[in-house]
């Protein structure tokens, strides 16, 4: 029993132990490290012209510029080098570069990570040769250049949607113009009449918009945002929300113009009939006199009216 205590005993207490071991291992903040990031080498060679060489980068990358310079006539045992960003020397850059099989070689690791490195860097030889690196982000063709039209009440798919030689994008966002600005849409908070889907394929990629119940207030740019982390892209598609009435508009307007048309030329033949009329009326005169004279004949009848009204 004794012996079996023990153990438990001593279990317990090399639990204890252990828990204490995590919690010390947990408790003490380890310096996160940074980000392993997949290495990309771009080189430029220059043979007596100064050369420029685009990079795109569609992700996070350390990325290393290799030159190589032919050299001049003078092929010095060595020469001076440094390194530029947007044409600005690079501190500490400036450094001896010696004749290596009949050629100079530069080297040196960026790190670019986000849009503020996308630069353009370039190596400098003795201050006659250069290669400039120019970086680009990732960039997105076209979307639409029509509009989507819809109708008030229905549903619409925004679509954006990437070419297969472009590559995919770690998330999409979505906005809307106002004014000038762009506005995020958010589905948790902007109601559930927006819908926010993302289809991958092996190919291609589609995010799509889905707004529901539209109002006339929907018309207007909405833009879709490809997010690569190391910069985005935007595509934009513009929506026009319409009535039923719309597209009947045309008609209406024919339907108008010819009620105008209709109604003019019933006028001018009242018009015409009337001024007939009026050129007959000296003929007709005699006839009025007539009735006139009737009316005045049937005076009892008339006065007896009158009585009745005055009673
Ligand atoms: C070239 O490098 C060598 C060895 O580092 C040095 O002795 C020499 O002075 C350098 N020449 C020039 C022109 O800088
Ligand atoms: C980089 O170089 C290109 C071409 O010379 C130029 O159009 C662009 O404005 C430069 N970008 C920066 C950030 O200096
Ligand atoms: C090449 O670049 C260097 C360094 O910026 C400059 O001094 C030189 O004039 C350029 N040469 C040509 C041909 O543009
Ligand atoms: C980064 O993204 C912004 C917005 O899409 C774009 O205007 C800019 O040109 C991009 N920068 C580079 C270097 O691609
Ligand atoms: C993909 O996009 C590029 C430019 O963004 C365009 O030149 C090319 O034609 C597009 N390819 C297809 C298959 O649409
Ligand atoms: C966007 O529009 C709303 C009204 O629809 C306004 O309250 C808001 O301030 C606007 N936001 C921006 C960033 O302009
Ligand atoms: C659209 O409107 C109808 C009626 O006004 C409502 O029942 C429905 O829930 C709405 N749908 C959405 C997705 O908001």
């Amino acid at each position: 029993m004794s012996a079996s205590w023990k153990q438990i005993f001593f279990q317990m207490l090399l639990l204890l132990v252990s828990c204490r071991h995590i919690n010390t291992k947990t408790s003490v903040p380890t310096p996160a490290p940074l980000p392993p990031l997949p290495t990309e080498v771009r080189s430029g060679i220059h043979n007596g012209e100064n050369q420029t060489e685009k990079v795109q980068l569609t992700k996070p990358v350390n990325l290393v510029l290799e030159c190589t310079w032919t050299g001049n006539q003078n092929k010095l045992p060595n020469v001076t080098g440094h390194w530029r960003k947007d044409g600005v020397e690079i501190e500490d850059s400036l450094l001896t570069v010696p004749l290596e099989n009949d050629k100079y070689n530069l080297k040196r690791e960026f790190r670019i990570v986000s849009k503020e490195d996308l630069r353009n860097y370039s190596c400098v030889f003795g201050n006659e040769a250069k290669i400039d690196f120019i970086l680009a982000g990732p960039q997105m063709g076209e979307v639409r250049d029509k509009p989507i039209v819809s109708y008030v009440g229905d549903s619409v798919v925004i679509l954006c949607k990437l070419n297969e030689t472009e590559p995919r994008p770690m998330s999409w966002n979505w906005y809307r113009a106002n004014g000038t600005d762009k506005e995020l849409i958010v589905v948790d908070t902007d109601s559930h009449r927006y819908k926010i889907k993302v289809e991958k394929k092996e190919k291609e990629e589609k995010a799509k918009l889905v707004v529901h119940n539209l109002t006339q207030a929907d018309s207007g740019l909405y833009y879709c945002e490809a997010d690569y982390g190391i910069n985005t892209t935007m595509g934009h598609v513009e929506l026009k929300v319409i009535t039923l009435w719309e597209p009947l508009k045309p008609f209406i307007a024919i339907v108008v113009e010819v009620i105008i048309l209709v109604a003019a030329i019933l006028l001018y033949e009242k018009s015409q009939s009337r001024s007939k009329d009026s050129a007959a009326g000296d003929g007709t005169s005699a006839d009025q006199t007539n009735t006139l004279t009737q009316g005045e004949n049937n005076g009892p009848e008339e006065s007896s009216s009158m009585r009745q009204r005055k009673v």
